[in-house]
């Protein structure tokens, strides 16, 4: 079986492993991260977005081979303590619901603030629309990545809808 070289939060790995092997198998049962989750594996809900040269990638279905001597990051490599500013606002505004997407939709959230500090609400759409959430986050989604731009938002009288 083939070597790989990879680098995970700034880590290096050597990783023995069939070529095709999706680099989100790699992260979580070879290397042990497990905040990347498996939704639908073929690159259509967004769960496993992990970033590869600081862009969001579909981790499910990007062969190790493929990724091999670039940096990835996953959700455990964006900041040491849960401080990253979009972690922040995502607490702040309550958005997870199950939970389940929520790693992904920060990884493009994250990816997104770092091209375009000030996205507007098409911006925001146009950049979170390949992560699903089965459990409708979107509005809160939508806030807590204004909040984390410092971009005003309006507040309705029910809470973080
Ligand atoms: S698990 Fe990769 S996009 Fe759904
Ligand atoms: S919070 Fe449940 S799938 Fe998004």
């Amino acid at each position: 079986m083939p070597t790989y070289n990879l680098s995970v939060n700034e880590k290096k790995y050597a990783i023995n492993a069939d070529a095709q092997m999706p680099l989100l198998w790699v992260i979580r049962d070879i290397v042990g991260l497990t905040g990347t989750k498996y939704g639908c594996g073929i690159a259509q809900c967004g769960a496993c977005t992990v970033h590869l040269n600081g862009a969001p990638i579909r981790s499910c279905s990007f062969p190790i081979s493929a990724v091999e001597g670039q940096p990835v990051t996953t959700i455990e490599g964006i900041s040491s303590n849960n401080t990253h500013p979009v972690q922040k606002a995502w607490i702040a505004e309550q958005v997870p619901q199950c939970g389940y997407c929520q790693s992904g939709q920060i990884m493009s959230a994250v990816a997104l603030l770092k091209t375009n500090a000030h996205p507007t609400d098409a911006d925001i759409d146009a950049a979170m629309q390949g992560n699903i959430c089965r459990c409708g986050t979107y509005p809160r989604i939508r806030k807590a990545i204004k909040r984390a731009a410092g971009i005003p938002f309006k507040t309705n009288t029910h809470g973080n809808q």
